[in-house]
């Protein structure tokens, strides 16, 4: 499963790629915002940015929601750094230019996906990636997990090649969950990334280590 981080913030991105298991980045809106990142020129030049840290795709999402507008500032962002992959909301004219882009050879992850049916839509447009919010289902007492298999399951019917990123992670489980599933990316905050370490039988055991080897080297 590839490993992505969601977030604007540089240093976050840093650490994650100094790890050495970072695939890649998902950014939205909210999450420029958060990071104070305002106007279209600071905009596109925090992905370039962000392309210049991490090894591999970046996704950078389209404003505009009519199709000539998605069309208009999806080529823009493609044509920032080989690196960008257009993120698009799945709507009708959403769709309408996933096939547009999928057609002209530019990547698009096709996000805010909350049914198998939207799911469908995204892979028959030639999404690269469909971003199925499993946090976001959980927070309304519906089975985020559930979609992510449920999504497998068709794809795995048709063979379809858009790979399921599954997105708005929480936790280390629903990592972990979605790498049993067997979806292809997982995107979350740095802290679902490094909570995956911790385990109080390796800090016991290497204080053991540490502790015997101090003894018998004195
Ligand atoms: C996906 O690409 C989104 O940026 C993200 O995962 C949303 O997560 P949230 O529900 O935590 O905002």
């Amino acid at each position: 499963m590839k490993f992505f981080i969601d977030t604007a913030n540089l240093n976050e991105i840093r650490e994650a790629q100094s790890l050495g298991v970072l695939d890649g980045v998902t950014t939205n809106p909210s999450l420029m915002a958060k990071e104070g990142i305002t106007g279209k020129n600071n905009i596109l030049k925090h992905y370039v940015d962000i392309c210049h840290i991490v090894d591999g795709d970046v996704s950078a999402e389209v404003i505009a929601t009519d199709y000539e507008g998605m069309i208009k500032e999806g080529e823009e962002l493609a044509e920032l750094h080989e690196q960008i992959v257009v993120k698009i909301p799945m709507t009708k004219d959403g769709v309408r230019a996933c096939k547009y882009f999928s057609d002209k050879g530019i990547r698009t992850n096709v996000t805010l996906v909350f049914s198998p049916g939207q799911a469908i839509l995204a892979a028959k447009a030639g999404a690269t990636y469909v971003s199925p919010f499993l946090g976001r289902l959980d927070d309304i007492s519906t089975d985020g997990l559930n979609l992510i298999q449920e999504i497998r399951d068709i794809y795995d019917n048709y063979g379809y090649e858009t790979q399921i990123l599954a997105a708005s992670i929480r936790h280390t489980m629903h990592v972990v969950n979605c790498a049993k599933i067997g979806a292809d990316v997982m995107t979350g905050p740095l802290s679902s990334i490094l909570g995956l370490l911790k385990h109080p039988l390796t800090d016991i055991g290497l204080a053991q280590f540490l502790a015997d080897y101090a003894k018998g080297n004195q």
